[in-house]
């Protein structure tokens, strides 16, 4: 699908609100029915049409639409913030006396969540330098069920080969999630490569303007329904609709933004490419890294 037309145009009804070009913003905390029957089935499936903002809302309902389309994904997600998407992803896919595997050294709270949560449940994780198929396989053990990867690592941007580990994992059943925040998919299709649920945290190059959070997680239908069902509704940390609203303007400017972010970080590294107090970097787009 057309990148353009995914921010742009995809999901907007215009001809429902006066053919404006930015979606309205559905401040709304619960919408009426005709019937009392109506009201009543709508409780049967919250995922199936507007009942209460905590599950849909129509101007959220356009950057879901949105945000799976940028990640080839079937369907998508949007908390308030990224940490919120990282927690529903995770929790909704292990239970006690599971194992989990994460790269070493990932995102703050995926971390705290791992060593300090998940323990009191009875969920274990091992950490792997993660930057060969050969440390997840050694990690994975018999009651692993989940694969935790942040490729680059926002850390120290060492890379993880994605498409084997995912390769493995399915073969394995093991459920995969990347934090795609630094790359985004404009310029990583984490979908494609075989990745289960693709994260993002929004705040950054989704929003753009330091004005909102957001987090992102995309991934089949029943992904989706089995998450929006139990932790998104239940915690209640979907997003609220003017952040939406934000992150939809944010979206509309995020292909030309991260052009701009990709030159300037080019003429900082040719800056210290030869520099003599520098005795190597690492930059996930150099020719020299792009095979992995
Ligand atoms: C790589 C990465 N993942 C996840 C998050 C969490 O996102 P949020 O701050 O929107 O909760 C951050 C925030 O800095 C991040 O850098």
């Amino acid at each position: 699908m057309d990148l353009s037309y995914i921010i742009n145009e995809l999901g907007e009804d215009r001809s429902s609100y006066f053919n404006a070009v930015a979606p309205p913003i559905i401040q709304a905390s619960n919408f009426s029915f005709d019937t009392v029957e109506a009201f009543g089935k709508a409780f049967e499936d919250e995922m199936g049409g507007y009942l209460y903002s905590r599950g849909l809302n129509p101007t959220v309902d356009i950057l879901r639409k949105k945000l799976a389309a940028l990640d080839g994904a079937e369907d998508c997600l949007v908390f308030n913030n990224g940490a919120a998407a990282i927690f529903a992803g995770v929790l909704a896919n292990v239970k006690a006396g599971d194992h989990l595997v994460s790269v070493a050294k990932p995102y703050t709270w995926a971390q705290k969540m791992f060593d300090v949560i998940l323990p009191r449940f009875g969920v274990t994780t091992t950490y792997v330098d993660g930057t060969t198929l050969q440390s997840w396989q050694e990690a994975t053990r018999s009651n692993t069920t989940f694969f935790y990867l942040e490729s680059p690592n926002s850390w120290n941007f060492v890379l993880q080969p994605i498409k084997e580990v995912a390769a493995f994992a399915r073969s394995r059943g093991i459920t995969t999630l990347i934090d795609n925040s630094y790359c985004t998919p404009l310029y990583q299709n984490v979908m494609k490569m075989g990745v289960d649920l693709a994260m993002q945290t929004a705040t950054k190059y989704i929003g753009g303007h330091s004005d909102t959070l957001g987090g992102v997680l995309s991934g089949s239908h029943a992904q989706m329904k089995k998450i929006f069902d139990s932790e998104y509704l239940n915690v209640g940390s979907g997003i609220q609709p003017f952040n939406a609203w934000l992150l939809l303007r944010g979206l509309r400017t995020m292909p030309i933004r991260l052009k701009r972010v990709f030159e300037s970080t080019e003429k900082v590294l040719n800056g210290l490419r030869n520099h003599p107090a520098v005795e190597s970097f690492i930059f996930p787009f150099d020719k020299k890294l792009s095979a992995v």
